[in-house]
């Protein structure tokens, strides 16, 4: 970031914002190191100091492409990391709330953490002369904001939203394994606000982003974040549905989805059929919105099923392979752990149920992931790991691939005692398949 004429460092600090964004997670770091690489001064807030430390060191807390080349640039000129929410909030214009928003039990979202926030926000207001917005970016449930978010800040500030400070929401779109590129390349912008004047001052941030923006109010711009999760979530219930359909038929789901995909309509994306959605957003985002539903008195009877037919999938798989394979004492490798490529993240990934039901059926399971494994550790008992494929596959009998890792287009399945694979992903590129080897796909 080389030496400015004057005159237009000015220019520069006009058009820059001073920013703090509160969590340090998928949503708040990308969130950060997106707006500092943009050029704003960012202060990225956590209550763990380990993480603070790690950002400020630049070392990414998370592994994501990218982060590590953008923390190198950013960190300390436009990019810190702080334990002080107070300061933070003092010193910048916005504060975007990025905290996590797990599921309770019945399915709704708990706002606990958001809250939290929102109230420690609100105390700083209270003493802020200038006016500060306030966003929310975390993933809550159309409502959220006006309804939980808006009372706290007021009570705590003893002001008023919309006149005393801003209030926005500006939901989130990244997918984990390419955030960064999805941060600063979005499809669209969404921004929610009470009112005009709010809505400027964020829209003024994203100033330099190539993207469309749509401003709307405050819940239409969360529905629109659940709404985009639930439809993408459909696509792969439905197309996994029908692609169980066409292994019966014989015919090969991939070929039929690249027909469908052609129907701009439909668009090709989000038509890969396999073992089911996983992540720290579907499943949840979808639960929340089933819950959500049967609040306003709606029988939510297709995305109960979106999520029937995801819980069924890992369920179809075993089925397959114990149709197929006597798996008692019979040593199994498992490629693949993670809920997707690119990514160390387990939340529910598919291979959970599928690993615990061939461990139930008696194999001797073996697993390889290039990133997930340490996370694995944490979820699977009773089966072991290996550094490398090779490793994994040697001496085994069957090999089933269950994230794809393009590292599994080419497999060398000479370590193995019977050359037999399991393909739940249709990554394993068959014109490349050795002689002898036994291949057998899911839905194809
Ligand atoms: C998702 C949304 O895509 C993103 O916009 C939102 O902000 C967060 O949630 P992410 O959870 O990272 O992102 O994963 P995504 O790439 O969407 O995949 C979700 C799941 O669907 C994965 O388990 C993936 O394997 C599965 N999937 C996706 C399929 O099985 N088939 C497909 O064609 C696409």
């Amino acid at each position: 970031m080389g030496k400015k004429p004057f005159n237009r460092i000015i220019l520069i600090h006009f058009l820059k914002m001073d920013i703090s964004v509160v969590g340090s997670g998928y949503v708040g770091l990308i969130t950060s190191a997106g707006f500092a690489e943009k050029g704003h001064s960012v202060v990225c807030v956590d209550i763990d100091p380990k993480k603070v430390d790690m950002i400020n060191a630049r070392k990414p807390p998370i592994y994501e492409e990218g982060l590590q080349d953008i923390l190198d640039h950013v960190v300390p000129d436009y990019l810190t990391a702080s334990l002080d929410l107070e300061k933070a909030v003092k010193e910048s214009d916005a504060t975007f709330i990025c905290v996590g928003t797990p599921s309770d039990n019945d399915g709704s979202i708990n706002l606990k953490y958001v809250k939290e926030v929102a109230a420690q926000i609100g105390r700083v207001l209270k003493e802020k002369d200038s006016y500060h917005v306030v966003v929310t970016k975390s993933t809550i449930i159309p409502g959220s904001t006006e309804e939980h978010v808006i009372p706290v800040l007021e009570k705590e500030s003893g002001k008023k939203a919309g006149k005393d400070f801003g209030v926005v929401m500006n939901p989130e779109f990244l997918r984990e394994g390419v955030a960064v590129e999805d941060f600063l390349n979005p499809d669209r912008i969404v921004i929610g606000s009470l009112n005009d004047r709010d809505g400027n001052v964020i829209e003024k941030i994203y100033k330099d982003f190539k993207a469309p923006v749509l401003r709307v109010n405050l819940k239409t711009a969360e529905m629109i974040k659940y709404t985009s999760n639930s439809l993408l979530a459909t696509k792969v219930s439905f197309i996994n549905e029908i692609g169980n359909v066409c292994k019966r038929l014989g015919v090969d789901i991939y070929d039929v989805s690249k027909g469908v995909g052609l129907d701009h309509r439909i668009s090709p994306s989000f038509l890969n059929a396999g073992p089911g959605f996983g992540g720290s957003c579907f499943p949840k985002d979808v639960k929340a919105m089933v819950h959500k539903a049967r609040e306003v008195g709606i029988e939510p009877i297709l995305l109960e099923s979106v999520l029937e037919v995801n819980a069924r999938q890992p369920k179809i798989v075993l089925e397959r392979i114990k149709m197929k394979y006597q798996l008692k004492g019979t040593r199994v490798t498992v490629l693949g752990l993670a809920f997707k490529a690119g990514t160390d993240d387990m939340r529910e990934s598919p291979s959970v149920p599928v690993i615990e039901g061939l461990v139930e059926a008696g194999a001797d399971v073996v697993a390889y992931d290039p990133q997930a494994m340490e996370n694995a550790r944490q979820e699977l008992s009773g089966i072991s790991y290996e550094k490398t494929q090779r490793d994994a596959l040697a001496g085994s009998e069957l090999a089933i691939i269950l994230t794809e890792w393009d590292e599994f287009k080419k497999i060398d399945f000479s370590p193995m005692k019977k050359m037999r694979v399991f393909d739940t992903r249709k990554i394993l590129n068959t014109d490349l398949l050795q002689k002898g080897v036994e291949y057998e796909g899911l839905c194809w």
